[in-house]
């Protein structure tokens, strides 16, 4: 497999090094998409929100500045983008607004009656290719 296919599979699963790189490309480019999701949802102050696949945390860190009684979930299957995520949301996470998890949209459970809001950008056409149906 050559440099560049190899490299593009990053966006599916960031890891080490070149998945670090991958975050910080996405974090350049995505701003926009993520803007667009977040005007959609009507985020209140007090909601309790939940994205799947945050990648470097752009959508978290727009959609935690509008909360302040509420709460941000993300979970994403990178570890690698966990720790750039919580780098660039520690502010958020310190005060306890976000919470950043690894874990699997297909190994999510969802509680009863707590999210408000769920969304994802950029994430859906990975989980199809693992089997996952929307
Ligand atoms: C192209 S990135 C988009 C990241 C971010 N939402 C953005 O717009 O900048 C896709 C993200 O989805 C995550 N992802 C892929 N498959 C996943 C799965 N099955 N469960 C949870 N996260 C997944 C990847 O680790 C990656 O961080």
């Amino acid at each position: 497999m050559g440099f560049l296919k190899e490299f593009s599979m990053q966006f599916q699963h960031p890891r080490g090094f070149w998945g670090e790189v991958a975050g910080h490309i996405l974090a350049l480019t995505t701003g926009s998409r993520n803007d667009w999701t977040l005007s959609k949802l009507n985020i209140h102050p007090n909601d309790h929100v939940l994205e799947i696949g945050y990648g470097p945390g752009i959508g978290i860190y727009k959609c935690a500045k509008n909360i302040h009684s509420g709460k941000v979930i993300g979970i994403d299957i990178s570890s690698t983008m966990k720790e750039q995520a919580s780098r660039r949301n520690r502010p958020f996470i310190e005060s306890g607004i976000v919470e950043l998890k690894v874990d699997t949209v297909e190994s999510l459970e969802i509680p009863t009656n707590y999210f408000d809001k769920i969304y994802s950008v950029n994430s859906v056409m990975f989980w199809e290719k693992q089997g996952f149906s929307v």
